[in-house]
């Protein structure tokens, strides 16, 4: 019997129509556009436009563009895994909510919040259902409004400046061609960082009520950051979770073609691109035009750099992120 893999089907993104640049910003702090770029390289991002966005929505346009671009009609799905840390309710979950809008009722649905390693911890649980057989096509979606989150007032704006919305999708099927699949996929947590990127309320542990006027006051539902620790954890384990991926197949980093980072800050990737020796041609960044939409990132990004010719098929292609929990994951790709 041959053995099952998984390939990548088809790519999809949705980003909303509302563009803020940052000189928007200072409306709302003081900031500067120098300021921004040079400690992010963002020069705008999209937020979501009430009424007509949300989070379901936005992973429901991906998703049928990257169906569409499979081949495939979304009855083909047998179950989507979806990655976000800003659900449309607390519960159920937006993949319920996504795969309403996509009339798929019935099949299963697996909601991951993993961060901004989200997306590639829900391409390996796809990956993983895939090659056991159980099922063939598994739709793979981020999607975020980041938005409605972020305190853009001068107490905030370290963080807010950062962060964008939007939404990217890819399908998976089965395949028997191991010249091009998901080589493997690389999954890592450390959580007593926790705390130093995280978003504390509403959470259930709390005296009396989980929402109340204290935890309002207290405005521990703003994003809270230690810059310098992400920072420091981040350039070191992409570099440790993109070398275990190499390593896993017997390549080196000269034979990647595409390195697709979650697209954290431009800072963190250019210190991973400068210490793999990685020229600019191998290495994807579009942080400039979307911010950092967490688990949107990758699907946005490795579409973009589809839809661009930087990725043909037989290329070597990794897909690498770290985010808060902290989460470190990769996926090595052959295309
Ligand atoms: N505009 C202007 N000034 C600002 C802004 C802003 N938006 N934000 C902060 N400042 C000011 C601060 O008030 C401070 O002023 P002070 O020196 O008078 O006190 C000064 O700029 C420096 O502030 P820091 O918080 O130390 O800013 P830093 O230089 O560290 O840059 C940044 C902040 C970009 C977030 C940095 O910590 C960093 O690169 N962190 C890496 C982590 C990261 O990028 N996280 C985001 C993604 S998380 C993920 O996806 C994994």
């Amino acid at each position: 019997m041959n053995t099952v893999y998984s390939s990548i089907k088809g790519l999809g993104f949705y980003v909303p129509d509302n563009i803020v640049t940052n000189d928007d910003l200072t409306q709302y702090m003081d900031t500067s556009d120098a300021w921004i770029q040079e400690r992010t390289g963002i020069k705008q991002r999209r937020y979501f436009t009430y009424g007509k966005d949300t989070n379901a929505s936005m992973g429901a346009a991906a998703s049928r563009m990257a169906l569409d671009r499979a081949g495939l009609e979304p009855s083909a799905v047998d179950l989507i895994v979806y990655a976000t840390i800003t659900p449309d309710y607390y519960f159920p979950g937006s993949a319920f909510l996504m795969q309403r809008e996509l009339g798929l009722e019935g099949i299963g649905v697996i909601d991951i919040r993993n961060q901004c390693s989200g997306f590639v911890y829900a391409l390996s649980i796809a990956d993983q259902f895939i090659k056991t057989g159980m099922y063939k096509t598994v739709l793979v979606v981020g999607s975020e409004i980041q938005s409605s989150f972020l305190n853009k007032s001068n107490e905030g704006r370290g963080v807010a400046v950062i962060f964008g919305d939007g939404a990217g999708a890819a399908v998976l099927q089965a395949t028997t061609d191991p010249e091009h699949r998901i080589l493997s996929t690389h999954l890592h947590a450390d959580g007593r960082y926790a705390e130093d990127l995280y978003v504390r309320d509403p959470g259930s542990s709390r005296e009396g009520q989980w929402i109340s006027e204290a935890t309002l006051a207290d405005g521990q539902y703003n994003v809270t950051m230690n810059g310098n620790t992400v920072f420091k954890h981040a350039v070191v384990r992409f570099m440790e979770v993109i070398n275990e991926s190499l390593t896993a197949n017997g390549y080196q980093p000269e034979d990647l073609s595409l390195l697709v980072p979650h697209q954290a800050n431009i800072r963190i990737s250019g210190y991973v691109q400068q210490q793999m020796n990685l020229p600019d041609e191998k290495v994807f960044n579009n942080i400039q035009q979307y911010g950092n939409t967490t688990a949107a990132s990758i699907p946005i990004a490795l579409t973009e750099a589809f839809e661009q010719g930087r990725i043909k098929p037989g290329d070597l292609v990794c897909l690498a992120a770290f985010g808060s929990g902290f989460t470190w994951a990769s996926a090595l790709i052959k295309w």
